[in-house]
């Protein structure tokens, strides 16, 4: 069933909370749904709005907004110690880590409590704590948008990568997901390496999928903004990658700079670290600011346009360029 909503307001549906209106936006829950949307024709302008946790409205949208909204999560088969799980595109993520910790099925724990949907986890790969969606995620089932009909794609030709898939590329504005499949397994396999988690872990009990959702629950309340009290987009940078020797040279200069092996013998620098140490962690200028516990989040205090909080973005990657020479993206999409 579909639902259609006409000059809609998004400040509901974007976790910024940025007020900005939707020319046309269609709630959907099956493939046929989408066969029907777009055998009016396909629009010059549209894409799809999951929880809208990772994008940033800066302007109206004149187009056409697909939100997905079946909730289903099944077993599709049991093998030995392995689950394959089939999760609708608008279960929310963190429902379905809670659904998978309840049945003892390991994973995903380590993604506890990030926010969105499961359609949208492998747009940009979701990840924390050591762990990626990439690697559990099999399968992802779409709508193909040109062809109008349903295609799976292996994980193999998904192109994750850091914060990375086909889905941001060659993809884009090509397909709609409507589900994932997922790999989960009955052996622990406790994920433990990154930062905090350990000492959490412990201090609650010992590995047990329970204590570690508990535990990285705890530690992402502790450091970053609940959406729902203060509008943000989780990080809203991404961590930057370099080459071996940039790394070095400000290795040589910053000895305590966080920094973590990347594939083809690149580094991974903590944007964080950058802005904190730029001097920007918790500075404000009007509406938007610098999370006072997490340099990667920005924050809409209260009534931020979209135009504000990129003018922002812009000045705190400038403070970052000028202090370390180093350039850091968005992560979050930016309409
Ligand atoms: N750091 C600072 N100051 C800060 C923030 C971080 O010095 O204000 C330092 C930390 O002390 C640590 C390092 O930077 O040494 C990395 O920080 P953290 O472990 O908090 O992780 P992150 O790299 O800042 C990434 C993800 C988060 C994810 C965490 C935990 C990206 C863009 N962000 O942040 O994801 O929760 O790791 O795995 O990769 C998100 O994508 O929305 C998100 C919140």
């Amino acid at each position: 069933m579909i639902r259609e909503f006409h000059q809609i307001s998004l400040r509901d549906r974007n976790s910024f909370g940025v007020e900005q209106r939707a020319a046309h936006l269609v709630e959907f829950e099956t493939p046929d749904d989408l066969r029907e949307i777009f055998a009016r024709g396909i629009p010059p302008r549209w894409m799809v709005l999951s929880g809208g946790n990772n994008v940033l409205f800066t302007e109206d949208y004149d187009g056409l907004l697909l939100t997905p909204v079946a909730r289903q999560i099944t077993i599709l088969e049991e093998r030995g110690e392995t689950i394959r799980v089939r999760a609708e595109a608008g279960v929310e993520w963190d429902d379905l880590v809670e659904w998978a910790v309840e049945r003892g099925l390991w994973g995903v724990e380590n993604l506890s409590l990030i926010p969105g949907k499961a359609g949208a986890a492998p747009v940009q790969n979701i990840g924390a704590y050591g762990c990626e969606a990439a690697d559990t995620i099999r399968r992802v089932e779409m709508f193909c948008v040109e062809t109008a009909t349903m295609l799976t794609l292996d994980a193999a030709h998904c192109g994750f990568g850091y914060r990375e898939s086909v889905f941001k590329h060659a993809l884009k504005g090509r397909v709609v997901i409507t589900a994932v499949e997922l790999e989960l397994s009955r052996t622990p396999r406790p994920r433990l390496g990154y930062g905090d988690v350990e000492r959490e872990v412990e201090a609650r009990g010992g590995a047990t999928l329970r204590n570690i959702r508990e535990a990285v629950c705890a530690i992402r309340r502790s450091k970053l903004p609940d959406p729902a009290v203060l509008g943000n987009a989780g990080s809203f940078f991404k961590n930057p990658v370099v080459e071996a020797p940039v790394a070095e040279a400000l290795l040589a200069e910053y000895p305590d700079m966080p920094h973590y092996p990347a594939p083809e013998g690149r580094v991974k620098l903590a944007a964080g670290w950058l802005i904190d140490r730029a001097g920007m962690k918790g500075h404000r200028e009007g509406n938007v600011g610098v999370h006072e516990r997490q340099a990667l989040v920005l924050v809409n205090y209260g009534g931020a346009t979209g135009g504000e909080v990129i003018a922002f973005a812009h000045r705190v990657r400038q403070r970052v360029r000028e202090r370390f020479g180093i350039e850091i993206d968005t992560e979050v999409n930016i309409l």
